[in-house]
């Protein structure tokens, strides 16, 4: 938590709300919540989001659960590292155009100030701001500050595999999974040198660990020439640094939840995860341009291996068993317009028309 941004119930609330607007884009049709479903674990089941524009980006939706604790944001922006400002990427972004409000903030402000649901939430997460000025507590600082302190709440600890682990249940997973457990923890497939810890990341910022903990790695997804060249849209993070050697370095994901979040990987190439074992990392990085010469980007933990189908099935059971059904539903990240004043065309400012 920023100390400028402190958790409050109420701010959730506010949160909550703008999460799930469809008021907060430029067609009237789109929240945060379209491409961030929450039966998805916060997903879209997408390969890459398309925007309001239809324009589709390069990116698949990333789940939201236990956000507050990555240290960067994101599949390969290393400079990312505050849930305020990501915000502002889909609300205001226009490469791609997501959420598509870029030139329309007072308009939104005017919306807010007209909708007394707004009115209420908005005087009780930020009463010292409802005070002050002209403005009141409608600006960018509070809406993105509302949105993080929501997405802070995004807590997901309840799966099988926690009550197995943490909570002392030993029959809450099953013995495939158990099997599973071993094989993924174990020297044979790797994963948990990337996939390690409570989140299943090695991207891990938390009050009792001294420094952030960050992990971007090659994995060998794509080799075009051999010598580790990538797509143009899947540079990874030497976008951002300008290192040759950072080409198709991508953030390692959370595996919390990732039974519902299909399709796999940055650029939602891999539809299951059975493929997500056989095709890609039992081969050492995926085959798509076979002939070509190892990568030399990969890293040293994509080594390939032998796998039979009933592992693949155990390790798949494993990750089944991550999947935490009452963060799925629990009501208090839902949609809160179903039953409250729910925007409809009266409410939605003339001025925030659907684009044709
Ligand atoms: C059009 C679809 C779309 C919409 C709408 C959208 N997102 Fe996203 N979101 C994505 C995609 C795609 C990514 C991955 C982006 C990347 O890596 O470049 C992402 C990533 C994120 C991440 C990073 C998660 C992580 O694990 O690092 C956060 C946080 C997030 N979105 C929050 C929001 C919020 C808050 C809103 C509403 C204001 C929103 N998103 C609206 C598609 C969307
Ligand atoms: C060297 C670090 C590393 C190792 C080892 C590793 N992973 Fe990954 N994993 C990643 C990264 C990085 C990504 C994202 C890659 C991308 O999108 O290009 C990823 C993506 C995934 C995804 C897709 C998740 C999503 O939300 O799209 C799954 C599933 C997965 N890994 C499972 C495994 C399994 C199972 C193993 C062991 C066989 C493993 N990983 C080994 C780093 C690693």
């Amino acid at each position: 938590m920023p100390a400028d941004n402190p958790m409050s119930a109420a701010k959730v609330e506010l949160g909550r709300h703008l999460f799930h607007d469809v008021r907060l884009s430029a067609n009237g049709a789109m929240s945060c919540a379209t491409c961030h479903d929450q039966a998805r674990a916060f997903t879209d089941g997408q390969a890459v989001s398309r925007g309001v524009a239809g324009e589709a980006g390069t990116r698949s939706a990333m789940s939201l659960a236990n956000v507050a604790y990555l240290p960067v944001l994101t599949w390969q922006n290393p400079q990312l590292t505050s849930l305020e400002v990501q915000a502002l990427i889909p609300l205001f972004g226009e490469h791609p155009v997501e959420m598509g409000l870029a030139g329309r903030e007072q308009q939104l402000f005017a919306m807010f100030k007209a909708d007394p649901t707004y009115r209420r939430l908005f005087a009780q997460a930020f009463p010292a701001e409802a005070g002050q000025g002209e403005g009141g507590p409608y600006a960018l600082s509070t809406l993105t500050k509302a949105l993080a302190s929501f997405q802070r709440s995004l807590m997901s600890f309840d799966s099988p595999y926690d009550r197995y682990r943490y909570g002392g249940q030993k029959d809450a997973i099953s013995a495939a999974a158990k099997r599973g457990e071993e094989l993924f923890f174990g020297e044979k497939l790797e994963c948990y040198h990337c996939h390690g810890g409570f989140n299943f990341t090695d991207n891990l910022k938390h009050a009792r660990t001294p420094f952030p903990e960050i992990g971007f790695h090659n994995t060998g997804l794509y080799n075009e020439d051999g010598r580790g060249a990538y797509p143009k849209a899947s540079p990874g993070i030497v976008e951002f640094t300008g290192e040759p050697r950072d080409a198709g370095r991508f953030r390692t994901p959370s595996l919390r939840n990732v039974a519902v979040t299909a399709p796999y990987m940055h650029d939602g190439s891999i539809a299951t995860l059975h493929e997500v074992l056989r095709t890609h990392y039992a081969r050492a990085g995926r085959a798509v341009h076979a002939g070509l010469a190892a990568n030399p980007l990969r890293s040293e933990f994509i080594a390939g291996f032998e796998i039979s189908e009933a592992e693949i099935a155990d390790v798949v059971a494993f990750l089944e068993s991550l999947t935490d059904e009452r963060f799925l539903r629990d009501p208090a990240h839902q949609n809160p317009w179903r039953n409250d004043a729910r925007p409809t065309a009266s409410t939605h400012p003339a001025s925030i028309r659907p684009v044709p």
